[in-house]
């Protein structure tokens, strides 16, 4: 896996077992030296010892780095794992994948981690009828615990927990690190590609609360990818293409006949939509022309081509609003990109012979699958099926994608999921290698718990939605008399930062797998889990320096001479509590659970809370109100829980603003 400790170690190990057999060969044979084992196995104790030096050389300058602390932020979980890790393969040396078992503790009357592997591995001993007590594993475990530079001390409790307790000093150091280099992201090993496939509405169409969901939640995927300096392509699937776009353009065509040199003025997308669908039904030669458009315009005919770019256009536009307003980045590659690849899709089924013929259409059945998918209709034309096989095999291919992530409502999981299967059964990825993933979601409902409508039963608008969001954050801003506060700009950006962010971060804050109810009241309180909270909080965290009138410089100048104390409980809380930063994102990465952030962000909030009231920052004299004395290594860890919570927020989409 990249980690060369690890990968000396199991050469070492695997050469001990070559030296042990070819030593008991060469035991029961009568002369050794005439077949040259001898003299092969002398190389090897060779090789062996060179390994096992170098092997040394490699921990130790390991260890080295570490304690000089390297500029990016150190995963203290991931530590833990490596160092029990090496104690277990120590104790165990023929153990085969040992379950590795650290988790935080929640009371810190029990150490600050956990190593529950004990349980795990008798169970998994006793799978092999081996009779071991926990509480033995766990001494033997703690018995092999590697020098470290951050354990201070382990204690084993119940039935065999190995509970940790963590330098104090070597927080420290990683929060002085943290305050001079920013927060920096672990190292790397492979720049590696990321596909996002999210937002995705599609044209002519209203887009709804659905590709809301869809587009918070790819952005902020894509903005955690980003941080951790992943290559990422945001890319937007609209559905751009079919035969609706026959009826729209025989449409356009009638009502607009010299659209190809005035630009029409199709103002209401919708309402255009719902015309041309009403004379498709209903008369026949418009029915006709109709599908002949399609024809036309899968010819490339010019004109038709104008027609559906203008059509498209009129979409784009709107779609475009909702994306400034929430500042989002995203290439618009819709199911027309992939047209000509579908053929060649197609094709290469065909050659495989994994398409069937059923009832004049093409479909392909992947194994495990009961769905097929289908990837030519009767009348020849491709579906949503074919788009995304081809869309697949494009950014597999083409794009050379490490990961391809799509984000819609978890309605299209069977969808996905054949696709991808089909994709495998043709060769084109190894899920080992590629990881291909559709993360999915549930749907919005209003507050009745039902399907998100307007009052009288419609789709609600997007643009209407986000419009009375900044509404309601106005109206909550001057509730609290911060009209009276800030300059106009002031109280217009706060008015964007929360609604904006509110709406965000109502969708984040939830496991993206479950419904979700969509409520401005909730979403806008300032008590609670909601961005409302966490901005004020963190406007507040910013204050505490500028109020005692130290600035940025001074910050800085601080936290190159002055150690971070962990001494008082609530400081040490807090420490422990910021350095979780690096496993909070590591966790998010595995499974795509960008709620997770926000409960470490609320959690963070908290924690601080009670650290600030019960660890003076600032002393003033009671009578003048004058500031008599600055604690300034707490004053840095103020500055340290603003620095995670800024990058917090940036991951999530959300701008916090400097007063409001
Ligand atoms: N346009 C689709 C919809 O509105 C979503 C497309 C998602 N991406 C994809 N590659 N299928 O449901």
């Amino acid at each position: 896996m990249g980690d060369p400790v690890a990968e000396y170690s199991s050469r070492l190990q695997q050469q001990e077992q070559d030296i042990h057999s070819l030593t008991a060969e060469i035991e029961s044979l009568k002369n050794p030296q005439s077949l040259g084992l001898s003299s092969h196995l002398d190389g090897l104790r060779e090789e062996n010892a060179k390994l096992k030096y170098r092997l040394n050389i490699l921990k130790r300058s390991l260890q080295e780095e570490r304690s000089q602390c390297s500029k990016t932020m150190m995963n203290i979980n991931q530590r833990l794992q490596e160092i029990f890790g090496e104690a277990i393969r120590e104790a165990w040396p023929d153990l085969e994948n040992p379950p590795l078992a650290v988790t935080p503790n929640q009371q810190a009357k029990f150490g600050d981690y956990q190593c529950n592997s004990a349980m795990a591995m008798a169970q998994m001993m006793k799978s092999k009828g081996l009779k071991v007590n926990p509480r033995e594993i766990a001494e033997k475990i703690q018995q092999n615990i590697p020098d470290n530079e951050l354990i201070e001390k382990t204690e084993i409790a119940g039935p065999g927990f190995i509970n940790v307790h963590l330098k104090r000093s070597f927080v420290s150091k990683l929060l002085t690190n943290l305050l001079l280099n920013g927060v920096q992201p672990p190292p790397l090993e492979r720049k590696k590609k990321v596909v996002v496939d999210f937002s995705s509405p599609n044209i002519a169409k209203e887009m709804h609360v659905g590709h809301l969901r869809s587009t918070i939640i790819g952005d902020s995927m894509c903005r955690l990818f980003e941080f951790l300096g992943y290559d990422v392509l945001r890319l937007n699937h609209v559905g751009d293409w079919g035969t609706q776009f026959g009826m729209l353009i025989a449409h356009l065509q009638d009502k607009f006949p010299n659209y190809l040199t005035v630009s029409p003025p199709i103002g209401d997308l919708q309402a255009f939509y719902k015309e041309s669908k009403k004379r498709f039904d209903e008369e026949e030669d418009f029915k006709k022309r109709a599908y002949q458009c399609v024809v036309k315009l899968q010819s490339k005919d010019p004109a038709f081509i104008k027609g559906w770019n203008l059509i498209c256009d009129v979409s784009r536009k709107e779609f475009q609003k909702v994306y400034n307003c929430l500042d989002i980045q995203i290439i618009e590659r819709g199911e027309s990109f992939y047209q000509e690849k579908m053929i060649a899709v197609v094709k290469e089924f065909e050659a495989k012979g994994l398409v069937e013929m059923d009832e004049g259409r093409k479909i392909v059945f992947a194994p495990g699958q009961q769905i097929p998918l289908t990837v030519v209709k009767s009348d020849g034309g491709y579906t949503y099926d074919t788009s995304d096989l081809a869309a697949l095999r494009q950014r597999l291919f083409d794009e050379k994608a490490d990961i391809i992530i799509y984000v819609t409502d978890s309605g299209q999981a069977t969808h996905f999921q054949v696709v991808f299967a089909a994709a495998q059964m043709i060769g084109w990825y190894d899920p080992k290698v590629t990881r291909v993933e559709h993360a999915g979601f549930g749907v919005v409902l209003g507050e009745d718990k039902k399907k998100f409508k307007t009052r009288s039963g419609d789709t609600v608008r997007l643009m209407d939605l986000l419009d009375e969001g900044l509404k309601r954050s106005m109206d909550k801003l001057k509730e609290k008399d911060r009209d009276k506060v800030l300059s106009t700009e002031e109280l217009t950006k706060a008015q964007h930062s929360v609604a904006f962010g509110c709406i965000k971060y109502a969708d984040l804050s939830h496991n993206r797998i479950n419904d979700y109810v969509f409520s401005f009241d909730k979403m806008l309180d300032d008590r609670g889990n909601t961005a409302a909270y966490l901005l004020y909080a963190f406007t507040r965290i910013r204050s505490i320096a500028r109020l005692a009138n130290i600035d940025e410089v001074a910050l800085r100048k601080a936290a190159e001479t002055t150690d971070v104390l962990l001494q008082h409980d609530k400081e040490w809380k807090l420490g422990k509590c910021l350095m979780r930063f690096p496993e909070i994102l590591q966790k998010i990465l595995d499974d795509l659970l960008l709620h997770t952030l926000c409960d470490y962000l609320y959690e963070l909030a908290t924690t601080f809370t009670e650290f600030y009231d019960s660890c003076y920052c600032i002393e003033k004299d009671r009578q003048t109100g004058e500031v008599v004395k600055v604690n300034m290594w707490r004053m840095l860890l103020c500055d340290a829980t603003a620095a995670i919570m800024a990058k917090g927020f940036d991951i999530l989409g959300i701008n916090p603003v400097s007063r409001m």
